[in-house]
């Protein structure tokens, strides 16, 4: 069996997400072309339709009618971190009382990383993990360097930085995904970003938003999938359409090279304010590598796959400095050692990271424990096992991509 083909995997989550709640704060209508309709992203579309947004559903796109001020509501943020965390921070600004919650996963999640900074600019926040409640109130700007590399904090505080008194500033000592300053300009906010001693450091005034339109394209986490298939199933060639290629959000694709995987980018082009392109990867000959400090953030949600990839390499592996892998969806350190470990990979987990020699996978059950990531990466396991992978919990990757399975099925080739 091999992967060929191509393949235009799911839309972008982040980028949906972050075009649903600015179109929801904006004057006017914002259309957002060829949405992620999975779990999360739908959970975004319903708090925000709660809030009073009008969100109409045409075959690709999404048309919401801007509100100029959202009503009291109890919103279901379901699995979705970026849901929660982005609202915490929309929302303190407005007059109105919003009780935020989310499934069991979600509930455990740190939160106080968002209203820390939001409460010394005047939020009022009820609690440190969901349930949630804001009551809503006149924020002041603040001058925030990012404790952890998080573009959810990020984002959060420039969003009540939209409605606070004053310049609102971030300073951020290692880059993450950058698509909220990337698209806030694109909605009329006054939003600046220069370099100051070796921080980067975005400015953002109050700032009244317009509609406009997004085209999302598709998601490079999602695509990575493939691009591990391609990379460590023997003759295979994949080719992934429409791909995001942020750098922000390309590390595993540049790890992959790294390692020494056959990579080709075409047909690169600027869609908004992000570039997208083709993206081939072929298979050779894998060399383990090193994954640490600020390569982390551009490849955080792909380390569970990275690990995967690193037993198929001829050399040990290592990632460090990526302790923030235990407050995901799952502990993803302990989860992905203990699963893989079930498939006959020699793995240990780190207090920040892992340890992966080159291993012979073998069959066996395993569960995702509910993590969308766990169980693509568990599904692309199985294409290097002689035996059945029994996955427990597979449909957990509807919450970022629906038909996954499908879609991998549909580029695995027989060899007679
Ligand atoms: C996301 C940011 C990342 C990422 C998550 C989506 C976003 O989380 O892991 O899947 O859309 O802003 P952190 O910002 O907490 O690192």
């Amino acid at each position: 069996m091999s992967l060929n083909g191509s393949i235009r995997v799911p839309s972008d989550k982040s980028i949906t997400h972050r075009a649903l709640l600015f179109g929801m704060m904006a004057n006017g209508t914002t259309h957002v072309r060829n949405p992620l309709l999975g779990a999360d992203c739908r959970s975004t579309i319903e708090a925000i339709r709660s809030l009073g947004a009008d969100v109409t559903e045409q075959q690709d796109e999404l048309i919401i009618k801007g509100i100029e001020s959202p009503r009291s509501a109890r919103l279901d943020c379901g699995n979705s971190g970026t849901t929660m965390r982005l609202l915490i921070g929309l929302l303190s600004g407005y007059n109105g009382s919003f009780e935020l919650v989310g499934d069991e996963s979600l509930s455990r999640r740190p939160m106080r990383r968002v209203t820390e900074p939001l409460r010394n600019m005047g939020a009022h926040v009820t609690g440190d993990m969901a349930p949630l409640v804001i009551e809503g109130t006149t924020l002041q700007s603040i001058d925030y360097t990012l404790p952890v590399a998080s573009a959810q904090v990020k984002s959060a505080v420039l969003l009540a930085g939209l409605r606070a008194s004053g310049t609102t500033v971030v300073r951020e000592p290692m880059l993450s995904r950058d698509h909220t300053e990337r698209m806030l300009p694109l909605f009329g906010a006054k939003l600046s970003i220069v370099n100051e001693e070796g921080l980067r450091v975005i400015r953002v005034e109050p700032s009244t938003l317009t509609g406009c339109t997004v085209d999302v394209p598709a998601d490079p986490s999602s695509a990575a999938f493939f691009w591990a298939g391609a990379a460590m199933v023997a003759n295979s060639s994949v080719t992934t359409t429409d791909v995001c290629l942020n750098e922000t959000r390309i590390g595993f694709l540049r790890t992959l090279e790294r390692m020494g995987a056959n990579v080709v980018i075409s047909n690169e082009r600027s869609v908004g304010e992000e570039r997208v392109g083709d993206v081939t990867v072929t298979t050779s000959e894998l060399s383990g590598t090193v994954v640490e400090k600020d390569f982390i953030p551009s490849q955080i949600d792909e380390l569970p796959l990275f690990a995967l990839v690193a037993s198929q390499a001829n050399s040990p592996s290592i990632v460090k400095d990526a302790a923030e892998l235990r407050v995901k969806e799952t502990d993803r350190i302990d989860v992905v050692v203990s699963e893989l470990r079930k498939l006959g990979v020699d793995i240990v987990g780190t207090e920040d990271g892992f340890i992966v020699q080159p291993s012979r996978l073998h069959g066996g059950d395993v569960s995702t424990y509910g993590d969308h990531r766990l169980s693509m990466m568990l599904q692309v396991a199985s294409l290097v096992t002689d035996e059945a992978v029994h996955i427990e919990g597979i449909e957990a990757s509807d919450v970022s991509y629906p038909r996954f399975r499908e879609d991998l099925q549909r580029v695995q080739r027989k060899i007679e």
